[in-house]
Parts: structure tokens; C-alpha cells; sequence
């Protein structure tokens, strides 16, 4: 592998202390980073070596599978450096640059992670570029983006056209950590390396899919950025409809990036747009309100610090799509994410049709149940297909049982998105990384849904905190038996 420097923009904030530095370190435990790697770390604050390397070891520390190994700690250390530098300030760049040309230590091929707001993507890389930070004479330079790109459609479509004057798409590794999740790329494995399911995996047999994202926390210290994003950004234009571009696509060609997300994007490109007249049937949104969870007394969003008054940003927010083609015509797909909701967990659900006659009609089983599929994302990773089948006994009676193909086994360990991700990055790999066609089509899908909310701004339903949302959402759904599914339990047991 090659060796290269990992330089980290904004390496003193908030990601950086609880996803990059522990992923670093968790490579490093692992073995894959190869010997010359370098981590330089780039923020505001005084700090010398020996501050950033106490506060990183801190970081480490809180998040350190089977705790702290100081032997590892001690190795990753001497990886570390520290550059003090304000992004804001153009001499930066070229001091930078200098600093890495000068250091024997620190390699010329480079990977740039911006843990910066969003809004400074574009004014860094031109100054990047500007001082001769992205050329490539001497070793490759890749740029790491996180969520999201852009505000809406038109947002993204202009930081595209900004940096793509300076990067080739091929440079550029734009983040869902979504797809860095284990489950997440188990659902291509479970699709495409059975065979018994592919065959069933389309209309005539599926009734309607689910994705659910539920966190039981609320915004936190961060509203600031939630308040002008809200859920319908926050989650859904990324990672559930990420998730939907794999649950849906067709087989692609292979697993390299580019068949992979040809298939993606031409998922993303058959959902029927959403017009303005229909966003109501095809979208909802509220906002917590104070309630329990966890058995503790919580405020609402309202009360949350740095929420401003009278917000009706969504914390919930909830979507029926229908995807125009061949495979999935006619099927409703529900998303549906949260904050402070009764659970935290995220739930890919299938419902299949019912069984084309009821033959049991006249037994003590009146009506049959449907089969679902459960993919559970986190925090079990399991798959889980229910199945109906006859109770012991002298009478007809079924009960619902399932099958569990749990992915983990207990000595297994649990490894981190942003490992997996951290790691593609140096071995050039884009496939668990957007293109950037992706980003805009999953724009295009939520965004007559942003357009409306924007101009609706007197009224948003209410959920009390630690509830499955408001009971109103149901509108969404195409018939009167569908329901949300919350639970890998079986819901009749
Ligand atoms: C982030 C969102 O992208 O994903 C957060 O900005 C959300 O609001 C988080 O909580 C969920 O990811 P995970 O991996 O913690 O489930």
C-alpha cells in the first residue's frame, strides 16, 4: 500500500476527536497503515506536539475497543504531527505547502480530509490549488468531503462547478459513512451472493419496503447546523437514499466504482419526481416536543440550546417514493428518520405480498400474515426473514417464527464506518464514496419536498420525545393494512 500523508482540516473538532483519530488509531491496531504513513493535523488552537498528541491520546482513549493499547498509542503517536493554521488566512497554504515539500518524513502523496463546515469546502480547495498543494507531479492528491454537499439541488450544482475546476472527479472521495457500514454492504452480499432471493426481489412478489433511521438523542450541541438542515437533509437526501440505491438497484456489471454506481445513480434517476401539488401525499414532517426517554424527562426541541425561536425545523421527517422501473413499479417505498425517538436503530424492513388465495379461511387462522425481510443496520446486524408456520398442536393455529442470519458472531469485533472509508481513501478505492451525479439526484428527489416546507413556515405536527413519531404520518401510506415497522421482533409471535 502506498504510504501518504493524511492531512486532517479542522483536526480539533468535534469528528476528528470522536470518528477520525479513533479510526486511525483502530487501523493502526489492525496493521494497515504502511510504515511511512503520516497523520498531520491542522487546526486554529496554540497547540504544540505534545498538547495535540494528550488530547488525541484522550480521544483514543474514550473510544478504544478493549481499551487503550499503549504499545499501539505509542506507534500511531509517532505518526503525528501538528500544524497550526487558519483556513481563513491564504498564507496558510503556502506555509503548508512548504512544510510538507521540507519534511522528509511526510510523503507527497496526500489525502486532504476537510472536517470543516461545509460552507468553507470551496474556498479551500481553490487555495489548495492556488498554492500548488493539489499537484500531482510528484504523488497522487485526493481531497475527502464530508456531508453534504450542497443545501439543496442549486447549492450543490455550484460548489460542483467550483471545485471541479480544480480536482478530476477521481481525486474527489465525498463521504456517507453510511456506506462504510458492515451491514450496509452486507445487503449487495446478501442480494447478490444467494440466490434465493433475487428471484423474489421485485413487484410481484414485494407489497412495500421501509427504511428507518431512529435515534433516541436529540440535537444536542448541534443545532446550529441541524437548525438549517433538518431531517429531510440531515438523513434522508443522504444515507437512506443510499441505502434505497442498494436495496433497489439492478446487479451491477461488478463490484468496481464505476458499475457500482452506474447502478446506484440509475436507481436514484427512476424515482418519480415529486410534484408540488403532491408533496403532502408523498412527505412528512414534525418536531419533537418534551417528553421521556430512557426514563429521564427531556426537553423539547424548542428548548434545546441555540434552537431558535419559533423553529420549524423538522426532526422527523418521513417520505413515500415510488421508483419508476421495470423491477419496481407500483411498490411504495417509506422513508422515515427521527431524533429523540423511542429507539435508536436502523431497519431496512420488506414487506412481501400476501399469498395469492386464502386457503385457511375456514381454520381457526383466519387470515394469513404477510413474510417480511429485516435487514438490520445497527445496532443489531442481523438479517432476520419471518416466515408463518403451524403451531403443534390439533387445531389449524400459526404463529410467526424467524430465520436469523445474524452477521456477527460474538467473537467478532465491531468495527468503526470511518475504518473501513479512512482506509479505501489511501488504496484509491471510490466505491463506498458518491459521485458526484449521485449527489445531484438524490437532491433532485427531496428537493420540490424542501422547496414546499420552505414557503409552509406556520405550522409543524408535534411527537412527544421518546415516541415513534406522530401517529399522523400514516397518511403516507398507500393502503389501510400497511403500517411502520419499529421492531426485529416478530410482531405476532
Ligand atoms: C449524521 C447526521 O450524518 O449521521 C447525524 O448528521 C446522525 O444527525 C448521524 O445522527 C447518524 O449516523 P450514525 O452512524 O451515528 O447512526
Amino acid at each position: 500500500m502506498d504510504n501518504c500523508t493524511y492531512v486532517i482540516f479542522g483536526a480539533t473538532g468535534n469528528l476528528s476527536r470522536v470518528k477520525l483519530m479513533p479510526a486511525l488509531y483502530h487501523l493502526e491496531a489492525a496493521g494497515k497503515l504502511s510504515e511511512g504513513t503520516r497523520i498531520l493535523a491542522i487546526g486554529r488552537r496554540d497547540w504544540d506536539l505534545e498538547k495535540c498528541t494528550g488530547q488525541v491520546r484522550e480521544w483514543v482513549n474514550a473510544k478504544a475497543r478493549g481499551g487503550l493499547d499503549p504499545e499501539v498509542f505509542e506507534r500511531f503517536a509517532s505518526r503525528l504531527s501538528y500544524f497550526r493554521g487558519d483556513l481563513t488566512e491564504q498564507g496558510m497554504y503556502s506555509r503548508l505547502h512548504r512544510h510538507i515539500d521540507d519534511s522528509e518524513h511526510l510523503p507527497s502523496n496526500v489525502a486532504f480530509y476537510m472536517a470543516i463546515r461545509p460552507a468553507e469546502f470551496g474556498v479551500v480547495t481553490e487555495n489548495l490549488s492556488d498554492s500548488g498543494l493539489l499537484d500531482e507531479s510528484r504523488g497522487w492528491k485526493r481531497v475527502v468531503i464530508e456531508k453534504p454537499f450542497g443545501y439543496d439541488l442549486e447549492s450543490a450544482q455550484s460548489l460542483q462547478r467550483r471545485i471541479s475546476r480544480y480536482l478530476r472527479e477521481d481525486q474527489l472521495y465525498r463521504i456517507d459513512h453510511y456506506l462504510g457500514k458492515g451491514t450496509v454492504q452486507n445487503v449487495l452480499v446478501y442480494r447478490f451472493a444467494n440466490t434465493m432471493m433475487e428471484p423474489l426481489w421485485n413487484r410481484n412478489y414485494i407489497d412495500h419496503i421501509q427504511i428507518t433511521h431512529s435515534e433516541s438523542m436529540g440535537v444536542d450541541s448541534r443545532a446550529d447546523f441541524y437548525d438549517g438542515a433538518g431531517a429531510m437533509r440531515d438523513m434522508i437526501q443522504s444515507h437512506l437514499l443510499q441505502l434505497l440505491t442498494l436495496v433497489a438497484m439492478e446487479p451491477p456489471v461488478s463490484m468496481e466504482a464505476e458499475s457500482l454506481r452506474d447502478e446506484k445513480v440509475k436507481v436514484l434517476k427512476s424515482i418519480r419526481p415529486i410534484v408540488q401539488q403532491a408533496v403532502h401525499a408523498h412527505a412528512f414532517r414534525a418536531q419533537y416536543t418534551e417528553g421521556v426517554v430512557d426514563g429521564q424527562r427531556v426537553n423539547g426541541y424548542l428548548q434545546e440550546p441555540k434552537v431558535p425561536a419559533g423553529s420549524i425545523t423538522e426532526t422527523y421527517a418521513a417520505l413515500k417514493l415510488y421508483i419508476d422501473n421495470w423491477r419496481w413499479r407500483g411498490v411504495p417505498i417509506y422513508l422515515r428518520t427521527g431524533k429523540r425517538m423511542a429507539e435508536s436503530q436502523s431497519l431496512v424492513s420488506i414487506c412481501f405480498r400476501h399469498p395469492p388465495q386464502q386457503f385457511f379461511r375456514d381454520t381457526p387462522m383466519d387470515h394469513m400474515r404477510q413474510n417480511w425481510v429485516l435487514l438490520g443496520i445497527q445496532p443489531a446486524e442481523c438479517l432476520k426473514v419471518e416466515m408463518t408456520v403451524k403451531e403443534p398442536g390439533l387445531e389449524m393455529r400459526t404463529r410467526q417464527t424467524s430465520l436469523d442470519a445474524s452477521l456477527r458472531r460474538t467473537d467478532e469485533a465491531q468495527t468503526d464506518a470511518y475504518e473501513e472509508l479512512l482506509l479505501d481513501v489511501i488504496q484509491g478505492d471510490r466505491s463506498l464514496f458518491l459521485r458526484y451525479d449521485e449527489v445531484e439526484y438524490a437532491w433532485r428527489v427531496v428537493d420540490p419536498v424542501l422547496r414546499a416546507w420552505a414557503t409552509e413556515r406556520d405550522f409543524i405536527h408535534t411527537y412527544p420525545a421518546g415516541s415513534w413519531g406522530p401517529e399522523e404520518s400514516r397518511r403516507l401510506f398507500e393502503k389501510e393494512a400497511q403500517h411502520w415497522r419499529h421492531s426485529l421482533a416478530p410482531e405476532h409471535p
